[in-house]
């Protein structure tokens, strides 16, 4: 029996998690999930979004399957994701971004992983308002933190047989900051002689991933360029309603999706549960639970072979609900 941390949070927060419990609950692999709650719900019950009560949990059961949260925009609370990611040294973001069979979009045969710094950047948060018509913020770049992602990006792809790492900066304007982040990359990447390296910068990565995405294997970015460019990798397999992802330190996990808390279809039972799925996926594999990692994905793949059953964010007629029960009936099928 595992003991998970499951994090509701706001929004489809709550639909696409307890739609994913009740998905892994079918696989048969004993879980007992702790449910806290974070963000907007959390603030509204308690007062505080990040109760402690929540981290005591994650640093117990060590990994946590977390729903989207709600970050207010220009004011209110600070980022639950960004703190919630520090407090724990959850340094790394990995989000594998694959084409899938049955999705149609513009491009074929996808297979990239963002690898995105997930402590420093812009998202340490020291900005301030200098006056009614200035603020400033400060980008935190630090040769340690540069060195960790660096190492997860190329022992990644050595233990996968990816063949190539993108380091992605700005450095050409950013020359200390970046320039940091680029030279702390090359120092780890001495340690890989068989991983082919580039360097490309920010904007020219935009243009060559809606031109051909084929070319990227594994990518590691600061934090704000990994935000912004898992959501444009999002995008080319389909859109968020897909993309797993996962928050990964020396210590915890947490497994969560690309996308965000979508308040214009939360309540709806509109919500896709195909990208927790696919990070739930991610968990079981880390836990070593192949087999049930494997049901799952079988599931997925059959409905993603009936584009009508799919939800509305893929073009079908299906629910939340009926995502589920679908993916549910599927797995106690082949366990049979
Ligand atoms: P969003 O990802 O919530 O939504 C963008 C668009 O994608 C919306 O049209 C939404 O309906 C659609 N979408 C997203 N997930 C979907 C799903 N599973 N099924 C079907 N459609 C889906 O991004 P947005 O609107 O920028 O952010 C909303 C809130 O979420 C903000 O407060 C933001 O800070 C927060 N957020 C939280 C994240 C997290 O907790 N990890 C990540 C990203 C954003």
């Amino acid at each position: 029996m595992y003991d998970i941390t499951l994090i509701p949070g706001d929004g489809i927060g709550p639909e696409v998690a307890y739609a994913v419990k009740e998905m892994v609950d079918s696989t048969g692999v004993k879980i007992n999930w702790e449910v806290k709650e974070a963000g907007e719900t959390a603030y509204q019950s308690c007062g505080n979004p990040l109760p402690d009560e929540l981290i005591q949990s994650i640093k117990k059961n060590k990994i946590g399957l977390k729903g989207p949260v709600t970050t207010p925009i220009g004011k209110g609370f600070r980022s639950i994701n960004v703190a919630l990611r520090k407090e724990l040294g959850l340094y790394a973001n990995l989000r594998p971004v694959k084409s899938l069979p049955g999705i149609r979009t513009p491009f074929e045969n996808v297979d990239l992983v963002v690898v995105r710094e997930n402590t420093e950047d812009l998202y340490a948060g020291i900005e301030r308002k200098i006056d009614d018509n200035r603020a400033e913020a400060i980008k935190i770049i630090t040769r340690e933190a540069s060195q960790q992602i660096g190492f997860f990006a190329f022992s990644y792809a050595k233990e996968r047989g990816r063949k190539k790492v993108t380091a992605v900066h700005k450095a050409n304007i950013l020359k200390y900051s970046d320039g940091l982040f680029l030279d702390s990359i090359r120092e780890v990447k001495k340690q890989f002689p068989d991983i082919e390296y580039e360097e490309l910068i920010v904007d020219n990565v935009c243009m060559q991933l809606v031109q051909r995405p084929e070319k990227f294997d594994v990518m590691v970015l600061p934090n704000l360029y990994g935000d912004i460019v898992s959501d444009l990798c999002a995008g080319l397999v389909g859109g968020l309603g897909l993309v797993p992802g996962a928050n990964l330190g020396n210590e915890y996990a947490v497994f969560e999706a690309v996308h965000g808390s979508a308040l214009d279809i939360a309540g709806k039972n509109m919500a896709n549960p195909l990208a927790l799925l696919q990070s739930a996926v991610l968990m079981l594999n880390y836990m070593k639970e192949f087999k049930a990692a494997q049901s799952i994905e079988k599931a997925i793949a059959y409905i993603l072979a009936h584009p009508d059953r799919l939800t509305p964010d893929l073009g079908g007629q299906g629910t939340t609900t009926s995502v589920t029960k679908d993916i549910c009936d599927y797995i106690q099928k082949i366990s049979c």
